[in-house]
């Protein structure tokens, strides 16, 4: 596709380079031509000026004269058509190599959309296929209990809730390709943000017995309120998932110079340098296996993290080792 299109850009810049060499040329060659002319002229009148009985010149004189003009004429053709044709090849060659500039760009867009589709196509279909067998399973049984029911309906809920976060995610990450015309920026206090994200967590933290201690002052920043607390909320999450049952997690925010600083620390399973490079990437999952820790996630979070924080000029940052848990670092220019 993009072969085509190539050629048919360089057709179009062959085109446009021949239509103005073409009356350039035309130009050029009616100047020159009138300069001949008038030298041809200018030399007809001295002779006829200088010379009483016109009789006396010999017709040949004045044949070797038109000859002369007439080839140079030609000559000039000549020259122009030799121009015009060396101005074509090297267009072609240039047109082509301009082309496939104009076009890598686009190219990479596509190539990486058409990834992006295919791997949230690959993510959609675990959780439906699991909800089309509980469902095929449940409707083979020819009698079957309201307990289980029950327990196959909760399940299906299970799955249906992952598709929802999964079409979330996939939705928000779209949208902050965007760019910053999806961000509405306003003053916003940095603690009372991640004391929203904090309260969000914490059932879940409750749960496994996680206990999260928060400490932040007011530092006022100018940001998008909705991203921000969505990605100190993604951080939130991932400390609270990863972190084995009983283990601590601490969020703090501050003010260091022209930044606020939020830091999210975990006494999780930590991340392996090989890993830490590759996190922020979509869809990317470390294997936690020998960790034996088995949770569920799309790899969506973290390239979500990634893309706000660039949206708003901050930086992101890890530094972990295995079993020592983990610290994500992110720096917003504070007001
Ligand atoms: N605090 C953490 N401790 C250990 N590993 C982590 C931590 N945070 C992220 N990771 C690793 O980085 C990977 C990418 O994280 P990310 O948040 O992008 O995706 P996810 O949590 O797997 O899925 P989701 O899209 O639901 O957030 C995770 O799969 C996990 O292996
Ligand atoms: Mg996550």
């Amino acid at each position: 596709m993009f072969k085509s299109a190539r050629i048919k850009i360089t057709a179009w810049y062959l085109l446009a380079i021949l239509v103005i060499s073409f009356i350039f040329s035309i130009a050029i060659y009616r100047t020159v031509a009138s300069d001949l002319t008038a030298r041809y002229v200018n030399i007809e009148n001295y002779i006829k000026s200088n010379v009483r009985d016109m009789e006396k010149i010999p017709p040949v004189l004045k044949n070797i004269l038109q000859n002369d003009l007439r080839t140079a004429k030609q000559r000039v053709v000549i020259m122009l058509l030799l121009a015009n044709g060396a101005i074509i090849i090297i267009s072609a060659f240039v047109g082509y190599f301009l082309a496939g500039r104009t076009l890598r760009p686009i190219e990479e867009m596509v190539e990486e959309q058409n990834r992006f589709i295919a791997d949230a196509s690959h993510e959609l279909r675990t959780p439906l296929s699991a909800l089309k067998t509980s469902t095929e399973v449940a409707l083979r049984e020819k009698k079957i209990s309201g307990a289980e029911a029950r327990n196959i309906l909760e399940e299906n809920l299970e799955d249906i809730g992952s598709l929802e976060l999964l079409s979330e995610r996939l939705l928000h990450l779209s949208q902050y390709q965007k760019g910053e015309k999806v961000l509405a920026y306003e003053r916003i206090n940095l603690g009372k943000s991640i004391n929203v994200s904090y309260k969000k967590i914490l059932p879940l933290a409750r749960k496994k017995n996680i206990e999260i201690n928060i400490e932040v002052q007011d530092n006022y920043i100018e940001a998008d309120r909705v991203s921000i607390e969505e990605i100190i909320l993604i951080l939130l999450d991932n400390a609270v998932k990863y972190t084995p049952d009983g283990g601590t997690v601490s969020v703090s925010s501050q003010i260091d110079g022209r930044n606020a600083i939020i830091k999210v620390i975990d006494s999780g399973p930590g991340i392996g340098p090989r890993d830490i490079p590759r996190i922020f990437d979509r869809f990317y999952r470390v294997d936690h296996s020998r960790s034996k820790i088995k949770v569920s996630g799309f790899g969506l979070g973290l390239p979500i993290v990634k893309r706000v924080v660039e949206l708003h000029h901050g930086s992101v940052s890890v530094s972990s080792k295995i079993g020592s848990g983990s610290t994500f670092t992110v720096r917003l220019p504070a007001v």
